[in-house]
């Protein structure tokens, strides 16, 4: 099996515990900056907020482990998330607890291949992130 194979078998794994992902996810973020926690609103529209972004962020690594890599789509999302004022710090965490929280709501049939596989579309998300990033910084700088 190819990783793609392990992303899509771990995501038919994850879909009947989609309900409670988000509830496996956020508060492990959430111990790294909880401050953050303000910047999605409070009360039950921050949390639709917080459970809306999971799927599209899996659709987005899905896309990313098949090859199809959508920069500007990338782009437009990192700088709508800027402006809410999302950190550069703040995405190598939030990927670090979806992994966890994948982990846990799958339990005893996630394998080693799924965990591989993820971490390396994981790590290749982050570096277009670290990339869009460093851009910006170039884009400002003073010539
Ligand atoms: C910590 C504070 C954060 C806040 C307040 C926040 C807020 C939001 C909001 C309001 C949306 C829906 C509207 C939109 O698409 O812009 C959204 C979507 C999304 N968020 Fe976040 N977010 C946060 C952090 C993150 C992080 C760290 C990641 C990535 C690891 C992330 C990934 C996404 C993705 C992939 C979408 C869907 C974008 C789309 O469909 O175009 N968010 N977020």
């Amino acid at each position: 099996m190819t990783d793609i194979d392990w992303i899509e078998s771990s995501l038919e794994l994850l879909a009947p515990h989609a309900d409670r992902l988000g509830g496996l996810v956020y508060p492990r973020f959430f111990v790294h900056f909880p401050e953050a926690e303000t910047l999605f609103g409070g009360g039950e529209l921050g949390k639709s907020t917080q459970e809306s972004m999971i799927v599209p962020l899996l659709m987005g690594l899905k896309d990313i482990a098949d090859g199809k890599t959508y920069m500007l789509t990338i782009e437009r999302w990192l700088e709508d998330h800027r402006e809410y004022g999302v950190t550069l710090p703040m995405y190598s965490v939030m990927l670090d607890s979806l992994l966890l929280g994948m982990r846990e709501a799958v339990g005893d049939l996630w394998t080693t291949e799924m965990d591989g596989a993820w971490q390396e579309v994981l790590a290749r998300l982050l570096l277009l992130v670290e990339g869009v990033y460093a851009e910006w910084q170039v884009d400002s700088c003073p010539q």
